[in-house]
Parts: structure tokens; C-alpha cells; sequence
């Protein structure tokens, strides 16, 4: 091979060298890229045909383009493509592959356009595909969520602050916090979507082309909503990778505090549910042990998710305008997101359908740790004593039953009296969990008869 040969057919023209081994293999990124084949396939079909409607191409090259890269889609689908590190990225790959097959049309594809507009145009594609796969398994964990909440709407569980007992919850309830979480995360991916799905094409290099272009025709066909209104910016920003990546980390905060709590709850101290067995794992030497693996990755995964945002961030805060190599870094860190995201959200969608409660010990832990202290206080405010009065009596009673080593529903009425005679023997019906739940009926409440409209109206949404 000469040295002229040796080097990248794309641009060797003014090389008087080959590319150094590890410099080609360094610089390549069509190991990681080519995930974006389907995305470059159909931002070049949109290109050539604006092209072609332009009058920029003829209709023939057009036709060749298109039956050539419908070629090289069947190729990579079928596992047939042979990518090569020495053509760099998946769009050379591409290119060179049709050019193989349709001859010069093929060399033609690439008139009115950079690699810098090409890439951009892909990742935004890309990644809006991402946000519906991901929109699709937010609403089905959703919806496994309001299947359990509806089973357990009357289900009494302790609610905690400060992983202390506090009051007692419905455990429906708990799970509609989750889904309520869940709507902001779609509503971040939407938002995301919303901004980035604006089309870069045309922009080209960086300062758009000289060619008679109708970008607006190019976006139309790739499903955007508009085009990049500054084609400096079009070719630089990745905005939309960032915020995708921070979209996903809050989801992924959100899906590890769920796998926090559901570790807790499936441990042997709590027992409030039961994981099914296929979702979890045994212990080599505990032969008693059954790991809650699937949740602790989900919360274990976060992190990765985390540094990913931080990467981004990084890599895009020092960069002058515009297109920079350095992007070529924003792909890994966004793949990786993606496919984090997707499999914990499959992981937990797959799983939360078949939560079982442990109603027994949910509602034996809810009457633990004096859960309705607040209800005493409220029902003596509701016979006239002040809220901090009221306050001073129930501490007073708390301390009086753990002096006695009960709780507070099993206090003798007259030692509740000689706290306050305000109490009389009304006070039982509020010291009981179910009252306590019952009484918090209104629109955000813990009562089952809220769980149960909140449902209702989701159901009524979808
Ligand atoms: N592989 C490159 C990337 O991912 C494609 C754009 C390269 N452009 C260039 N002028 N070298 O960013």
C-alpha cells in the first residue's frame, strides 16, 4: 500500500503521511458510534432527498442513495456489516460502504453537509428515540404502581420521618408518592425532548453552506419540530445530552430511593413485603439468605448515572465555539445512560406488579412507637386546648406509657384524665390506627378514601 493509500479517503487529500497506528485507533469512534447506524441512515436519506428536491442532486443519484443505503441498513441488521476501525466513525463507515456499492452518487451524499452537522443530527435522533422508550417504561412502572396501590389501599403501615415511626400511613398511599415522583421524571424527559428536537442539518461545518439548502424540508422529513436557528450553536451544543443525563439522574435518585426503601422493608427486621423469589438471589455460603439484588442494583447504578451528568457537564464547559473532538466524548456517557435508565426501569416495572404486602406486620409496626401522639394532640385541640398545650399533654402521655410499657391506646382512661380532663372516653376511637388514617381525609391525605380518588382520577387520565 502507498502512503497516499494508507490514509482516510475522506480527507487524505492533503496528508503527506498515513495516520499513525495508535493516533487512527485513538481517535476512532466507530466502536461505540455505529449504535448510531440507524440514525445516520435516516439523516442521510432526509439529506438526499432535500437535496434532490432542491435541484442540488439529481434524481438518479437520489434513487441510488436511497436503494444503496437501504443496503447497507440490511447489512447491519442482519450482523453482515463490516465496520473499520480505519474509517473512524460509523458516518465514514456508511458512506464508504455505499459508495462501495452505488460509485460516485454515493461519493455525492455528502454535498451541503459536515460530519459536524451529521453527528449532531444524529445523537438529537437518537436520544428522542431514547426519551419514548424510556417515556413507555416510566408509565408502565407507573401503572404496576397503581395496580398495588389499588390491592393495598386500606393497608396500614407506620409512615416514618427520620426513619422513625411517625404516623400511620396507608401503604397505598406510600406507593402513590412513588408514582407522583414518576410523572415529574416523564414530565423532565418531555421537556427535554421538547427543546431538543430541533434540526442541526445544514448547518454543515459550522457556518452553514453555499449550497441552495431547504433545511426546514430535511427536518420536516426527520420528524423535527423546526431548525437550529445558528449554525455555530447547531454543530456545538449538547444541551440535550446534558439534560437527558440530569433528567436521568433525578429518575435514578428516585428509582434508588424506592430500592432503598424496598430493601429495608424485604429484610428480616422489617418484613413489610416480600420480593418475589426471581427477582432476587441466594448467598453462596448463607443457605437461608435471599438477596434483594435486583433493587440494590437499581441503587448501586445511580452513581454511574451520576458521573455520567458530571462528565458531560465537563466536557462541555471549556470548549470555544464551535465543533471541537472533544464531542466525540458526549456518546459514551449518553449510551451508558440510556441503557442504565432502561434496564433499571425494566427491572423494577417487571418486578412491582408482584409486590406482596405483609399486611399484618405493616399494621402490627404502625400500632409500635405511639403513632397516634399527633391524634391525641389534635383531639384535645379539638376540645379546646391549644396546640402547644396539647402538645405538652401527649409528651407527658408518651412518657407515661413508656414508664407503664405500653402504648398509648392501652393507657386506662383515668390515667389519660389525670393528664388532662379534657379526655373522656371518645379518645379510644382516635388513638386507633384506622382512625388515625380515616381522619386524614382530604386531597393529598393519607385516607383510603383519597388513595382510592387519586386512583380514580389517574385511571380516568390514561
Ligand atoms: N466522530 C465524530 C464525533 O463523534 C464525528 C464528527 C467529526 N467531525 C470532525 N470534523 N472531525 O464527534
Amino acid at each position: 500500500m502507498s502512503q497516499k493509500e494508507a490514509t482516510n479517503s475522506a480527507w487524505g487529500g492533503r496528508f503527506q503521511e498515513s495516520t499513525d497506528a495508535f493516533v487512527a485507533e485513538f481517535t476512532a469512534s466507530v466502536n461505540f458510534d455505529r449504535r448510531m447506524a440507524t440514525e445516520d441512515i435516516a439523516g442521510s436519506l432526509a439529506h438526499a432527498q432535500m437535496l434532490v428536491e432542491a435541484g442540488i442532486l439529481s434524481a438518479a443519484d437520489g434513487e441510488a442513495i436511497r436503494t444503496g443505503l437501504a443496503q447497507v441498513q440490511a447489512e447491519i441488521d442482519a450482523g453482515e456489516f463490516v465496520w473499520s476501525v480505519a474509517l473512524e466513525d460509523v458516518h465514514m463507515n456508511i458512506e464508504k460502504r455505499l459508495t462501495d456499492l452505488i460509485g460516485d452518487a454515493g461519493k455525492r451524499l455528502h454535498t451541503g453537509r459536515s460530519r459536524n452537522d451529521q453527528v449532531a443530527t444524529d445523537i438529537r435522533l437518537y436520544t428522542r428515540a431514547a426519551i419514548d422508550r424510556i417515556t413507555a417504561e416510566i408509565e408502565r412502572l407507573q401503572q404496576g404502581i397503581v395496580t398495588v396501590a389499588e390491592r393495598e389501599a386500606d393497608t396500614i403501615m407506620p409512615g416514618f420521618t427520620h426513619l422513625q415511626t411517625a404516623q400511620p400511613i396507608t401503604f397505598g398511599h406510600h406507593l402513590l408518592a412513588w408514582y407522583e415522583m414518576l410523572c415529574r421524571d416523564k414530565g423532565r424527559f418531555q421537556d427535554c425532548r421538547r427543546r431538543l428536537n430541533v434540526s442541526p442539518l445544514g448547518a454543515a461545518a459550522l457556518a452553514g453552506t453555499t449550497y441552495p439548502i431547504v433545511r426546514e424540508r430535511s427536518a420536516q422529513l426527520l420528524g423535527f419540530d423546526g431548525v437550529c436557528q445558528n449554525s455555530l450553536d447547531a454543530v456545538s451544543d449538547r444541551d440535550f445530552a446534558i439534560e437527558f443525563c440530569a433528567a436521568s439522574a433525578t429518575l435514578l435518585m428516585h428509582l434508588s430511593r424506592f430500592a432503598e426503601e424496598l430493601i429495608l422493608w424485604n429484610s428480616a427486621a422489617f418484613r413489610f413485603v416480600d420480593l418475589p423469589d426471581r427477582f432476587c438471589t441466594g448467598s453462596s455460603i448463607m443457605p437461608q439468605k435471599k438477596n434483594p439484588d435486583a433493587p440494590e442494583l437499581v441503587r448501586g447504578k445511580t452513581g454511574r448515572v451520576y458521573g455520567h451528568l458530571t462528565a458531560l457537564l465537563t466536557l462541555m464547559k471549556s470548549q470555544p465555539l464551535a465543533y471541537n473532538k472533544d464531542n466525540q466524548e458526549d456518546k459514551e456517557p449518553l449510551f451508558d445512560t440510556v441503557d442504565t435508565v432502561l434496564g433499571c426501569l425494566r427491572a423494577f416495572a417487571d418486578m412491582l406488579p408482584h409486590l406482596q404486602a405483609q399486611r399484618d406486620n405493616m399494621l402490627a409496626a404502625a400500632k409500635q412507637g405511639f403513632s397516634t401522639a399527633t391524634d391525641l394532640a389534635d383531639y384535645l385541640v379539638r376540645k379546646g386546648l391549644a396546640f402547644r398545650d396539647a402538645h405538652e399533654v401527649v409528651g407527658k402521655a408518651v412518657a407515661l406509657a413508656i414508664d407503664k410499657g405500653c402504648d398509648l391506646p392501652e393507657l386506662p382512661l383515668a390515667d389519660l384524665q389525670g393528664l388532662s380532663p379534657l379526655i373522656g372516653e371518645d379518645v379510644y376511637a382516635v388513638l386507633t390506627v384506622q382512625g388515625s388514617v380515616n381522619a386524614r381525609n382530604h386531597i393529598g391525605g393519607t385516607a383510603p378514601a383519597q388513595v382510592k380518588a387519586r386512583i380514580a382520577a389517574i385511571k380516568a387520565l390514561s
